[in-house]
């Protein structure tokens, strides 16, 4: 038994749309088969996979069957996470979701699944991602105010989701938290942040978030070890498609 994960599959099976990244890097052509064939060669159906969030363009649930299904097709327990282009997933329905996908697919939002004697908790997260004001050598001087209040508020609100996640997981009596996250815990301003605190009240063993594809963006969070929380950054593109193992 083991647990897994990897964020930003952005499936398109069903839609036009796809990133600049998918249409012209050689990193993404056939990114489905390589991820499905790479989850293969390591997991088996007594494993679990968290997919952390982005995991389609389909705007609404009848365009992202198709994408859903090829999820379903993973070995393993499949946990999905919220990003911010899954549409098709409202936060309020997700009861809903884990009725009609019950068995396949199951959905983390102010809930949590158990590994063990571990629960897995988390919710979308958010940090603020500018815009920013750089002076010529790169260096950030300012931001948008506006902007940066606005992702205060959003952030409040996913600290609260995220408070129910380890409330319900607490209330079943676990004290051994995984903490998942599609954004990254902290902005590129930040050394700490609302989630991070967090992660360090309940001693979680490893935050696990995704959302920064591209390898300029690899580096705008936390990785490795701080205050003795394990972050990793999986995003399909970093971890070129292959899982990475959370625990054994
Ligand atoms: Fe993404
Ligand atoms: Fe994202």
């Amino acid at each position: 038994m083991a647990l897994y994960a990897l964020g930003d599959l952005h499936l398109s099976f069903q839609s036009e749309i796809k990133s600049v990244a998918q249409r012209e890097s050689r990193l993404w052509q056939g990114h489905e088969e390589r991820f499905l064939e790479n989850c293969r060669e390591v997991m088996t159906d007594d494993d679990t996979i968290v997919l952390v969030g982005d995991h389609t363009w389909g705007s609404k649930l009848p365009y992202c069957q198709k994408d859903l299904q090829y999820i379903e097709s993973l070995p393993g327990r499949k946990i999905l996470l919220r990003g911010n282009h899954d549409h098709f997933w409202d936060v309020k329905k997700t009861e809903r979701l884990n009725e009609m996908f019950e068995g396949k697919l199951h959905f983390l939002q102010n809930n949590y699944f158990s590994y063990g004697d571990y629960a897995l908790v988390g919710t979308k997260g958010y940090c603020f991602e500018g815009p920013f004001y750089v002076d010529g050598s790169g260096r950030i001087t300012g931001f948008d105010e506006k902007e940066a209040e606005h992702a205060a508020m959003l952030v409040e609100r996913e600290t609260e989701r995220l408070q129910k996640s380890f409330d319900a997981a607490v209330a079943d009596g676990y004290q051994k938290f995984i903490m998942f996250l599609h954004y990254p815990p902290t902005s590129i301003m930040e050394k700490n942040s609302a989630f991070t605190k967090m992660a360090e009240k309940y001693h979680v063993g490893q935050v696990v978030y995704a959302h920064c594809h591209g390898e300029e963006r690899f580096h705008d969070s936390i990785r490795g070890r701080k205050r003795g929380i394990r972050y990793s950054l999986v995003s399909g593109d970093c971890l070129r498609w292959k899982p990475m193992k959370v625990l054994p």
